[in-house]
């Protein structure tokens, strides 16, 4: 009698250990860093051998203090106590790009500063430390009267948000970021330390940083040396401040040692980082949306646009270069895109979540789902509204606005609006002039009128096809033709139009061919399409905060992760291959082997440095090696990760890093929306191909011995 009672309430969840909730599923999951307590057991029962505690304390430093931000959407970590900082090739491509010229092409043949006073400054990259996080739940919810409307609602979170955010800020050189949880159930500060003097230290040249391109992107067996190196830098306190030659490099709380030690198949590892975004909670309509809605056009309109971009690539050097880097965002998102659509039509996710709708909505019948009995069919008219102006707003930004000749032309417009305007003074006007010219230089730079054409007809057709509309069949004939800015000299001689003239600039700007067929665009998009889709979103965010806390309240005994919203969050897994289809099997580690055999000289993707030929000839791969004498080079596991843990630490059961995560695989992408264990894996460059390249390929010994190696 009494061992069923104990057993009834452990069942209820009633004496059920902090530590012992039951994780979602089998590694699926991007928990909060300070309420790891609860992941603990679990985590060490799979190979974890610190604490929460040692993880993320607000009590003294901790692994947290050597994870940051790496500028806008990428994470990093620090390696050594002088500052020095890992992140991906792709994450810091920007800045390497920035700092390559003819004389000095970094991009292509990589870059090894010899000394720390080598070490090129980055104008606009910034690293955000976490100091720490804190739940404001009850200060930015609680008490709020009953019976509010959504917006009354919204306005008192923002005012309590920034309150909140100015007082915590206040006498500190911190700055605060309050985001919502659960769809706004929950809220969460995040108190950051932003350092904005980063130095570009090293890269290997794009044949290894890149290898593989786009033709490998998203996809395992990888062979991909995707990494960077820069360096932190203080002020004599070692506080953040702006660059200065006086800088000294950064002292931080915390880096992280580096394993030699290998590893094997079903070793535990935690990536620690900023996963941008994720949608598990949805409801069947939005994926349904998603995948059979908003992909299919955007695929259709990437796919014309890149065919073009690489028949011109191929056809060109000097466009390979202009093309490169747009070339490889818009197939980023487009082959993602495919996978992801492809991962919901395999697992069925539409259906499933429709099961569970049903589950649901018999759940709201009984007393205790009574609250959310209408959200169901709530959100289901709600997307149906949303459909029409969801599936223009993606036109309008695949298609319609996807020529670049309307950018360069919309943003001469806007200086020509606003100088119209009276009393637009002269410092005004220069300062309008201004900063045209930086935008012009850098758009015409890699822009080529042709390619641009071809993509503006393929997308033309599309869109016949597509809508059987016509929005201003005379302007499309001869936009390019007729255009000044198809023409860098043309667009570039009007800057130089004095205040006295600017008369003259408004009306050619005005009167403009693609001018005229901007505003058109942009106007349908940013007046009208674009305002109501937010509209409708902000009622679907309210019915999905609420069909949220439904969820929960449904299943009280279930752990649920909140989505990704690119804060620090550890997930964790194992090395582990995968099947991707009947008879295949794909083994969890890559060697050089590998790039060898991908070798193509004639293949842009696939050319292989002769060093690391005559490395690999040599066998010489010194401390890297694996146990039987061969280089690994990538590695997957099973951790749930998403964009923005690119240049993440992925760390050993004693948090050694062991590798930087910097992709999935394309059978897994649809772990955004619908997580599959068997299917879903992170791919992570191991440090020890990293470090290979540093210490073999670049010697940049000064680097290694700033490295805390165990073997
Ligand atoms: N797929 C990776 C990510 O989502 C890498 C992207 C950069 N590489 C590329 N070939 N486009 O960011
Ligand atoms: N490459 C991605 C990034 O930049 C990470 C890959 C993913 O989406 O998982 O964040």
């Amino acid at each position: 009698m009494k061992r069923f009672w104990i057993l009834s309430l452990l069942l209820a969840g009633v004496l059920l250990p902090a530590g012992l909730g039951t994780p979602a599923r089998a590694d699926e999951g991007m928990w909060i860093p300070m309420l790891l307590n609860r992941n603990e057991a679990d985590m060490q029962s799979k190979g974890l051998q610190l604490s929460a505690e040692d993880i993320y304390s607000i009590n003294h430093s901790s692994l947290k203090d050597a994870v940051v931000i790496f500028g806008g959407g990428c994470t990093g970590e620090v390696v050594s106590d002088r500052g020095l900082l890992f992140t991906n090739h792709h994450c810091g491509f920007g800045q390497i790009q920035y700092h390559s010229s003819l004389e000095h092409d970094y991009l292509t043949n990589g870059f090894w500063a010899a000394t720390e006073a080598d070490e090129l400054p980055c104008p606009g990259l910034s690293v955000t430390f976490l100091v720490r996080m804190e739940d404001v739940t009850e200060a930015l919810l609680g008490g709020l009267p009953e019976g509010l409307s959504e917006k009354e609602r919204a306005d008192s979170v923002r005012q309590r948000t920034q309150a909140l955010k100015e007082a915590t800020e206040a006498g500190t050189h911190y700055r605060a970021r309050i985001v919502p949880f659960y769809y706004g159930n929950q809220y969460y500060m995040f108190v950051n330390e932003v350092f904005e003097d980063v130095r570009l230290v090293g890269t290997p040249p794009s044949n290894i940083g890149k290898f593989g391109g786009d033709t490998d992107n998203w996809m395992w067996p990888r062979h991909t040396g995707d990494f960077s190196v820069f360096r932190i830098y203080a002020d004599s306190n070692n506080q953040p401040a702006p660059y200065s030659a006086d800088n000294r490099p950064y002292r931080p709380r915390q880096f992280f040692p580096i394993s030699l030690r290998g590893l094997n198949p079903g070793d535990f590892t935690f990536v620690f980082g900023y996963p941008g975004r994720t949608q598990e909670y949805l409801s069947s309509y939005a994926v349904h949306q998603v995948a059979e809605v908003e992909n299919p056009i955007r695929i259709a309109a990437r796919t014309r646009r890149l065919d073009v971009i690489k028949a011109a690539m191929d056809a060109d050097p000097l466009t390979r270069i202009q093309y490169a880097a747009k070339a490889a965002s818009i197939a980023n998102g487009w082959k993602k895109w495919i996978g992801e659509s492809k991962g919901i039509a395999r697992l069925k996710t539409v259906e499933v979540k429709r099961a569970f709708e049903k589950e649901f909505t018999a759940w709201t019948l009984t007393d205790e789902g009574a609250a959310y009995r209408g959200v169901l069919p709530a959100l289901e008219a709600a997307y149906q509204a949303l459909e029409p102006y969801n599936t223009m707003s993606v036109m309008l930004q695949e298609i319609g606005m996807a020529p670049e000749l309307l950018s360069i032309a919309y943003a001469y417009g806007q200086l020509a609006e606003a100088a119209s305007a009276d009393g637009f003074s002269d410092s005004a006007w220069q300062a309008g002039l201004d900063a045209l010219h930086k935008r012009t230089e850098l758009f015409y730079k890699n822009y080529d009128p042709r390619v641009d054409e071809a993509i503006f007809r393929t997308l033309l057709a599309m869109n016949h096809e597509e809508m059987a509309v016509e929005p201003d069949a005379a302007t499309q004939k001869d936009l390019y033709a007729k255009s000044l800015f198809a023409n860098a000299d043309k667009a570039g001689a009007l800057l130089n139009t004095p205040y006295a003239k600017r008369k003259t600039f408004i009306k050619t700007v005005e009167n403009d061919v693609a001018c005229k067929y901007a505003r058109l665009i942009y106007g349908q998009y940013l007046n009208q399409v674009r305002p109501t889709v937010a509209r409708l979103s902000a009622d679907i965010d309210s019915l999905q905060r609420l069909y949220m806390q439904g969820q929960m309240a449904m299943q009280p005994e279930r752990r649920f992760y909140p989505d990704a919203n690119f804060t620090l969050r550890v997930t964790y897994g194992q090395i582990q291959g995968f099947s991707p289809a009947d008879a295949v099997h794909y083994a969890p580690f890559t060697t050089i082997d590998g790039i060898m055999a991908k070798e193509n000289p004639d293949i842009y993707d696939y050319v292989v440095e002769d060093r690391l030929k005559e490395l690999y000839a040599a066998q010489d791969f010194g401390p890297y090696a694996d146990s039987a004498g061969r280089l690994p080079v990538a590695f997957i596991a099973t951790n749930h990760t998403t964009g923005g843990n690119s240049g993440s630490p992925v760390l050993n059961g004693r948090g050694e890093l062991i590798g930087l995560n910097f992709d999935r695989n394309w059978e897994g992408t649809m772990s955004d929306i619908h997580y599959d264990p068997t299917q879903c894996r992170n791919i992570t460059l191991d440090i020890r191909y990293c470090l290979f390249i540093i210490d073999k390929f670049a010697g940049a010994q000064r680097l290694i011995d700033e490295l805390e190696i165990r073997r």
